[in-house]
């Protein structure tokens, strides 16, 4: 986007040197008084004729040679300067242009003076000259703007703007008051120019409510085991105190519950821990076929247990990566087992790992296959949620606590690696996890059934 400008953002154009005869012509005046001097000096005081012509020459000189400034130029140049000091000097467009966030300059009036570069980009057709209501219309940005031209004194203020998609915003308004008064016209006490900085606060409103929500979450999935354990303990307490039968029932359903709060809350610190590392790139190399193949195995009594076959296809060398073992185990297992758990009306699950060369990006791809009941589509963006599950009811009774896939995606950013999902509804689904190929790594590219 080019820089705007205006005919008044200019500095003003030096003015041609004035002629000798220019200048002799505006001091005629000074001439002919000094001039009719010399004569009466001639006439009334015997002053040689000679020293009195010398006089007038040197005079004439003077008044043609030497530059000054005359008050119309004065008059003029006084007149540039002011209209250029009612616009942002290049210092201070250099600053803004050098902060990240959209920055607006406007006078007194609500007129546009400057508009950074970042303003640019975000609010295109944004132009000095225009108001700035044009741009910016949030009326309780307009109205603090007013207050702060009204009382000089700085505001900040947030609001909420719901079309196309809800987003939140900060401004902070500030006055400028430029040393030495600079515009002319502009009352006593007031500012100079309003600084106008806003700021978006979506990303970080989100990410508070992701953490709010999350709180809640835990809680209430942690209050429903609790609850139906204590209600057990109350029953084998009282009514059921001689009742061996019910005893056993009721000891091995809150063993159940019991297990499904352990498995929550290590989940909650899997996912703690890893979110605490996440900046930091695993460093230790890992044989990516060997994982896959010692997650199907240990899966393996599951899949007989749900009536499903994984079919395995893995190069027959090692794929070396750069990875942490026992991260790329959990994503690998939460793949693999959401595939048998929600897709075992498939009865195939197929797992493969394959070597992906696109441009620059070296990449191995494991793909897991179900032929099961597949994801409707309005789900896939959300299914890396924090307890975001399609189906509630059939997660909680294959034990699932719906953090699996929130902890797939983290570790996936540690390691630089990313997920897809495709799926159609009755169809079956598709994770697939791309991992960055290791330098050093001795690539295989023959993929056969293992
Ligand atoms: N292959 C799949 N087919 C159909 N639905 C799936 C599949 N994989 C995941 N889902 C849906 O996505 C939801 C989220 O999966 P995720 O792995 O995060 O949680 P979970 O499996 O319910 O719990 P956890 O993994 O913690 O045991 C699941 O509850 C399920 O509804
Ligand atoms: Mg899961």
């Amino acid at each position: 986007m080019t820089q705007p400008s205006t005919s008044n953002d200019q500095a003003p154009e030096p003015q041609p040197a004035a002629s000798p005869l220019t200048r002799l012509g505006e001091a005629k005046w000074l001439l002919l008084a000094a001039l009719f001097a010399a004569l009466a000096a001639v006439i009334f005081y015997d002053v040689p004729s000679s020293s009195a012509f010398a006089f007038l020459v040197i005079l004439c000189v003077v008044a043609g040679f030497i530059p000054r400034r005359t008050a119309s130029r004065r008059v003029k140049l006084n007149a540039q300067r002011e209209i250029r000091r009612m616009w942002p000097g290049t210092g201070m467009k250099v600053t803004l242009d050098a902060l990240p966030t959209p920055c607006f300059v406007a006078d007194g009036r609500g007129i546009t003076r400057y508009v950074n570069q970042q303003a640019q980009v975000t609010y295109e057709g944004v132009k000095p000259g225009d108001p700035l209501s044009f741009s910016l219309r949030a009326p309780s940005l307009l109205e603090a703007f007013d207050r702060v031209c009204a009382t000089g004194e700085a505001e900040r203020i947030s609001w909420i703007e719901k079309v196309p998609t809800e987003t939140w915003y900060e401004a902070h308004i500030a006055p400028i008051y430029m040393p030495g008064n600079a515009v002319p016209d502009r009352m006593p006490g007031l500012p100079d120019f309003i600084l106008v900085v806003i700021q978006d606060l979506t990303e970080n409103r989100r990410l508070e409510r992701m953490r709010t929500d999350f709180v809640a979450n835990a809680s209430h999935e942690l209050r429903t085991p609790l609850a139906s354990l204590t209600g057990f303990i109350e029953t084998l307490q009282g009514p059921a105190r001689n009742d061996p039968e019910a005893q056993d029932r009721f000891l091995s359903i809150m063993l159940d519950q019991a297990g499904r709060m352990r498995r929550l809350i290590d989940d909650i610190l899997s996912l703690s821990r890893i979110e605490l590392k996440a900046h930091v790139r695993p460093v230790s190399t890992v044989d990516f076929a060997e994982i896959i193949r010692h997650t199907a195995d240990a899966l393996s009594p599951l899949a007989a247990d749900l009536d499903v076959e994984i079919r395995v296809h893995l190069p027959d060398l090692p794929v070396r990566i750069k990875g942490d073992r026992d991260e790329l185990i959990q994503v690998t297992e939460n793949l693999i087992e959401n595939a048998l758990k929600y897709g075992h009306d498939g009865q195939f699950v197929d797992v493969e790992l394959a070597e992906q060369i696109e441009a620059e990006d070296h990449t191995w791809q494991m793909s897991v296959r179900d032929y099961g009941a597949g994801i409707p589509p309005e789900h896939l963006p959300r299914l890396t949620e924090r307890f975001y599950r399609v189906d509630v009811e059939s997660s909680r009774a294959m034990k699932g606590t719906g953090l699996g896939l929130a902890i797939v995606k983290h570790i996936l950013t540690r390691h630089r690696g990313r997920l897809e999902v495709e799926s159609e509804a009755g169809k079956g689904a598709t994770f697939k996890i791309n991992l960055p190929a290791s330098e050093s790594a001795e690539t295989a590219s023959v993929v056969t059934p293992a």
